[in-house]
């Protein structure tokens, strides 16, 4: 593999133990999308993006990751329902040389008229974990981990989306957890219009994850 192929990890110095008080700090998960997207690296320059869109960016690493290795040919979005997160985001991308422009709304509520059909790359490493349904939503750092039943309540309400806002030539790669049962996932994306594939899977402690890509059925 050659530098072009590779994924730097973004310089997140400036987020401070205060901020992490509210926010989600990057974490493994966090890493494994950086590197599935860095194995996918190829793939994605192929499609030649022009909009790429991170719904729950956090610290904005992720997004900030992918934007170092594309380059500005390519308009950066990302979406957070916490607005330090949105704020620390737009740090992320101005300490490593990349604008990332942010909207603080409930998954892609806010810029779903605006960016319609347009979206080459959407990104999501959506709060899996699972929990009673009660903690979804509860706070800044629930925000950040409780899924609800399953692990799916929060991801669940992104995925009739899918279609509206990405492009003919989109990706959508999403994060999740084996007890979010990755198959029943692609049987719904697949009733939705999406073929899946496994980019990456690992496990990190407890935690078995893997990294979908999701395309338009062809
Ligand atoms: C597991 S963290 C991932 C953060 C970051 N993308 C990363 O990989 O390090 C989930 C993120 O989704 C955000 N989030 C949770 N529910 C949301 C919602 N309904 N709409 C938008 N963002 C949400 C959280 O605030 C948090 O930043």
């Amino acid at each position: 593999m050659n530098d072009d192929d590779k994924i730097k990890t973004p310089l997140f110095s400036h987020i401070t133990c205060e901020d992490l008080d509210h926010i989600y700090e990057p974490s493994e998960d966090s890493f494994l999308l950086i590197d599935a997207l860095e194995k996918d690296l190829q793939v994605i320059r192929t499609n030649q993006p022009s909009v790429c869109l991170e719904v729950g960016s956090g610290s904005g690493v992720v997004i900030t990751a992918i934007a170092s290795a594309l380059g500005p040919q390519c308009h950066y979005e990302a979406t957070d329902i916490n607005p330090r997160a949105c704020r620390i985001t737009r740090d992320t991308g101005k300490l490593n040389g990349v604008e990332i422009h942010t909207t603080c709304t409930d998954l892609v509520s806010g810029v779903l008229d605006r960016l319609k059909g347009t979206v080459d790359i959407l990104l999501c490493n959506p709060p899996y974990v699972v929990t009673p349904s009660e903690e979804v939503g509860k706070g800044d750092l629930e925000y950040t981990w409780a899924g609800g039943e399953r692990g799916r309540e929060v991801m669940d309400r992104l995925f009739p989306d899918v279609d509206y806002l990405l492009s003919p030539k989109g990706l959508f790669y999403l994060l999740v957890l084996k007890e979010n049962d990755p198959d029943d996932i692609c049987d719904v994306m697949k009733k939705l219009g999406f073929s899946s594939t496994t980019v990456l899977a690992r496990q990190t402690g407890p935690e078995k994850l893997t990294v979908l890509r999701f395309c338009r059925q062809r």
